[in-house]
C-alpha cells in the first residue's frame, strides 16, 4: 500500500498559548528519529517561518501550497535540514482566508494535495493561527491528530472548552453529513506552573468528562509542558528545544526529557511506521 504522510495540526482558537514552539519542536524532534518531517506556516504571522535558519528557501509557500492544483514539493518545501522542511507562510494580508471560503473544495483540498502528493515526508504538522476561520478549518479537515496546547488559566481553559471544542464540534457535525470524520484531539497542559492557580485549573481541565461535550475523542495527556526558561532560549538561539538542553537538575526534567515523554504519549513514531 502506498505510505501516506501522517498530518498533525496543531490548534487552538486561543493566541500564545504554545502551536508555534509546539509544532517547531516536535518537528525537529521527529526528524532526529529518522522522520522525514514537512512543517507548515498556516499563520499570517510567520513565526514558524522564523524560527529556523532555513537553509534553501524554495520559490513559493503556503499561497501556493493551498491555491495552485499543479503544486508539487519541490516548488514549496523550504530546507532547514535534510529531514526537516517547512512550507512558509507568505500571506499577510490573509487573502487565503477568502480563497479558501470562496472556492468550492477550499476547506477539503489542503488534505487531498498534502495526502497525494507530499507522500515522501512521513510527518506533517501544521501551525495555525490562534483564531476561527476558513483556513483553520482547513487545517482541521487535513489532520490526522489535532493536537492542542492548553495552559491552565482561567482565561486558555475557558478558550479551549467553549471556543476550540466548539470549532472542532461544528466541523465534526459537517464532516458527518458529507461523509468524513474530524480527527482525535489530543490535549496537553503548556506553561504549567508550580502554583495553587495553575494546579487547580490543571485539575479542573483533567476532570472534565470529554465525550458529553465533545464530538471527536479528546484526550488529555498525561505529559505536561512546564514554564520553562529553556523552552524560550531554544526559541532565541533558533534550535530545537531538545537539542538546547539535553540534560537538566530540574524536578520537572530536561527539555529533551519533556519533549521525548510528549512524544511517546503522542505514539507518532509507532503510527508511521
Ligand atoms: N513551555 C514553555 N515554557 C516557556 N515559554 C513557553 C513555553 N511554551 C511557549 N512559550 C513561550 O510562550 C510564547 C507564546 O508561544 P507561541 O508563540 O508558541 O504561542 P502560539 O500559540 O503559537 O501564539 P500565536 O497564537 O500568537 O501564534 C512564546 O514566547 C514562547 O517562547
Ligand atoms: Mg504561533
Amino acid at each position: 500500500m502506498k505510505k501516506t504522510p501522517k498530518i498533525i495540526s496543531v490548534a487552538s482558537t486561543k493566541g500564545g498559548v504554545g502551536k508555534t514552539t509546539t509544532s517547531a519542536n516536535l518537528g525537529a524532534f521527529l526528524s532526529d528519529q529518522d522522520l522525514k518531517v514537512l512543517l507548515i506556516d498556516a499563520d499570517v504571522q510567520p513565526s514558524l517561518s522564523e524560527y529556523y535558519v532555513i537553509d534553501e528557501i524554495a520559490d513559493f509557500g503556503l499561497t501556493n501550497l493551498i491555491t495552485n492544483p499543479q503544486v508539487q514539493p519541490e516548488l514549496v518545501a523550504s530546507k532547514i535540514e535534510e529531514n526537516l522542511h517547512i512550507v512558509m507562510s507568505d500571506d499577510p494580508e490573509g487573502d487565503l482566508q477568502n480563497w479558501v471560503r470562496n472556492t468550492a473544495d477550499g476547506r477539503t483540498r489542503l488534505k487531498m494535495i498534502l495526502k497525494k502528493r507530499f507522500c515522501e515526508y512521513d510527518v506533517i504538522i501544521i501551525d495555525t493561527q490562534g483564531a476561527v476561520g476558513a483556513l483553520q478549518e482547513a487545517t482541521i479537515i487535513a489532520a490526522d491528530m489535532i493536537i492542542s496546547p492548553v495552559i491552565p488559566d482561567k482565561l486558555c481553559a475557558g478558550e479551549f472548552i467553549h471556543n476550540t471544542l466548539g470549532m472542532i464540534n461544528r466541523l465534526a457535525e459537517s464532516a458527518e453529513f458529507m461523509g468524513f470524520e474530524i480527527a482525535p484531539l489530543k490535549a496537553f497542559l503548556n506553561c504549567t506552573a508550580n502554583t495553587n492557580d495553575s494546579q487547580a485549573y490543571a485539575a479542573d481541565i483533567r476532570s472534565l468528562e470529554y465525550q458529553a461535550i465533545c464530538r471527536v475523542p479528546v484526550t488529555i495527556l498525561n505529559s505536561e509542558i512546564p514554564d520553562t526558561v529553556a523552552f524560550r532560549d531554544a526559541t532565541s538561539s533558533q534550535m530545537p528545544a531538545h537539542r538546547y538542553e539535553k540534560t537538566s537538575t530540574r524536578k520537572t526534567g530536561s527539555a529533551f526529557g519533556l519533549m521525548s515523554a510528549l512524544v511517546k504519549e503522542l505514539d507518532v513514531i509507532n503510527e508511521v511506521q
